[in-house]
């Protein structure tokens, strides 16, 4: 007899909330001016990036997906104990173990979930779609729940102008379930390239360079990048993975509704959509007031574009992230709720 775990018919997943959530603090261009060798100016052109958000002492990565979580289960009409699995993408968990999304569950009280954390940098939301749907569209679960949240703040070198300038802490999270009438996930492009793992990394903390005097001493756990080169294999890489995933549905940029870019560099975003073409207005853009959230960022910037009216049913939405790794990829799906 066939085993019936395997019999499951596969089903269309969407997303049916969504939230997010920001630190109160904000943290100025003109902030900065005061910290490190820079000015609003330089940090404007170069980035686009006017303010940033700074957690509290008391607010971890956790907390801030827990937030989060709250609003996207109440924008879903769904229970914490509906909730099946919790996936948190992050680079900066509360600790090394055990994973944030444990402590996210307990905030939560999502007592009947399993948990664990995701790590695709940059990337975290859309390869934790990835990982969500294959869980819900073949039946092994109901209901997901999907957190990217980030204290980048925490790994951030605040004497270094090249990198202290361009993030910002975040969180957003989405609840992922299957409807009859849904189109759901349209296309997926997923990429890795483990040879560029050098260009963007945070070296030490972890069991290749475990923390000493002498790392903490050298600042080597604070993020590293060469921000040339990334910025180069941003924009390959993402506009790549964006025409695979149309070319994969057959589609062309007329049909996407929404572009959700990963919110790194307006200048990236621009370059991107020279590339790919479609209107300008159809590129969604806040990361003038976030800066880069990392995993955070795709999803609060989803969060904030469905809020404010910009997403409608039928509307094909294509977002677009890359990260350190590299990780990168795009994802085209049907919004479905109303
Ligand atoms: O999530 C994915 C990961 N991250 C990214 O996607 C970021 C990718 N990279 C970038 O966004 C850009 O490379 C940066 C914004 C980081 C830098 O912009 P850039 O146009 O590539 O500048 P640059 O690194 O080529 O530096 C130009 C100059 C340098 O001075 P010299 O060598 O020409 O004298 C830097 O020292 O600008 C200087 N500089 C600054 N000046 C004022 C670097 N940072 C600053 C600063 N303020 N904050």
């Amino acid at each position: 007899m066939k085993n019936p775990r395997y019999q499951q018919t596969l089903r269309p997943v969407c997303i049916t909330g969504t939230g997010s959530f920001v630190p109160d603090r904000i943290m100025t261009n003109q902030d900065l001016e005061k910290i490190v060798d820079t000015t609003d100016q330089w940090i404007l052109d170069r980035t686009g990036i006017r303010e940033r958000r700074i957690a509290g002492e008391q607010e971890f990565t956790s907390t801030m997906g827990a937030e989060a979580a709250r609003r996207a289960l109440a924008d879903a009409g769904v229970s914490p104990e509906e909730v099946d699995l919790i996936i948190v993408a992050t680079i900066t968990p509360d600790m090394v173990f055990p994973n944030t999304a444990c402590y996210v569950q307990e905030a939560i009280g999502a007592t009947h979930a399993f948990c664990f954390d995701l790590e695709a940098a940059c990337s975290g939301f859309l390869y934790g779609l990835e990982v969500a749907e294959q869980f819900v569209s073949s039946g092994r679960v109901d209901t997901v729940l999907l957190i990217g949240a980030e204290k980048i703040s925490s790994i951030t070198d605040w004497s270094d102008r090249s990198l202290c300038i361009l993030f910002g802490d975040g969180a957003g999270a989405a609840v992922i379930q299957s409807r009859e009438d849904a189109t759901g996930i349209l296309a997926s492009s997923l990429k890795s390239d483990g040879g560029l793992a050098s260009l963007l990394q945070l070296p030490a903390g972890g069991s290749r360079l475990p923390a000493s005097m002498e790392t903490v001493a050298q600042k080597l756990h604070y993020m590293k990048m060469d921000g040339r080169e990334v910025f180069k294999h941003a924009v390959t890489c993402m506009t790549t993975a964006a025409k695979d995933a149309l070319s994969q549905c057959g589609l062309t940029m007329e049909d996407i509704a929404l572009v959700i870019p990963h919110q790194a560099n307006m200048r990236i975003i621009k370059a991107i959509g020279d590339r790919l073409g479609g209107d300008r207005e159809k590129y969604f853009v806040n990361l003038d007031r976030y800066g880069n959230t990392s995993a955070a960022s795709v999803i609060v910037a989803l969060d904030e574009a469905a809020r404010s009216g910009r997403l409608h049913p039928g509307d094909k939405v294509l977002m677009i992230a890359f990260g350190g790794g590299f990780v990168w990829g795009a994802t085209i799906l049907e919004w479905s709720k109303a």
